[in-house]
């Protein structure tokens, strides 16, 4: 099978999801952000800080070519990936099917209410980057999953149900 990765605002449920379907399909999943913290042994937060944004996305264009080689991955993005052409072309080259999971905003502002962890959170205005970045997750996904209230292994079930089709 050829990969899926996850792409959606911060807070979506793009890992959570990831776990569902590692459980209920056995695909193992990685987070492209737990592998560049780890590949950095930093903290994404730190990185912001230490090298700037613009390292941080050197490192996620790095971790996403390497990791999209895998079949048989379920690749969990960052929130900002797919703003990136260059991240697009490199998971779409590698017949990667980018998922949309496109999760209410209010309830992604619910989710990270009280959060420190992510950078871009300090500084912008969420919903004006949440109504940027809306286009372009529809525009580069291959499947669009809307999600309502189902639980993860329900999302992740509807998932696979979509992804048969394309
Ligand atoms: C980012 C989202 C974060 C992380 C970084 C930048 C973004 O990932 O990659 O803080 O640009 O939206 P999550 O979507 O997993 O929070």
């Amino acid at each position: 099978m050829k990969s899926i990765a996850l792409c959606g605002f911060m807070g979506c449920g793009k890992t959570t999801i990831s776990k569902s379907l590692e459980k209920l399909y056995s695909i193992p999943y990685i987070d492209t952000d737990k592998y560049i913290e780890e590949n950095e042994n930093m903290s994404i937060s730190k990185m912001f800080e230490k090298s700037g944004e613009e390292y941080f996305r050197d490192k996620e264009y790095e971790a996403i070519c390497t990791l999209c080689k895998n079949d048989d991955t379920i690749l969990a993005l960052g929130g900002g990936a797919v703003m990136f052409d260059r991240n697009v072309q490199a998971l779409k080259n590698s017949g990667c099917k980018i998922v949309f999971i496109d999760t209410d905003f209010d309830v992604i502002c619910e989710r990270l209410k009280n959060d420190t962890s992510r950078p871009l959170l300090k500084h912008s205005d969420t919903k004006a980057l949440y109504e940027k970045r809306l286009p372009i997750y529809n525009d580069v996904c291959d499947i669009k999953i809307t999600c309502k209230n189902e639980d993860s292994d329900t999302i992740a079930q509807m998932i696979m149900e979509k992804i048969k089709k394309v």
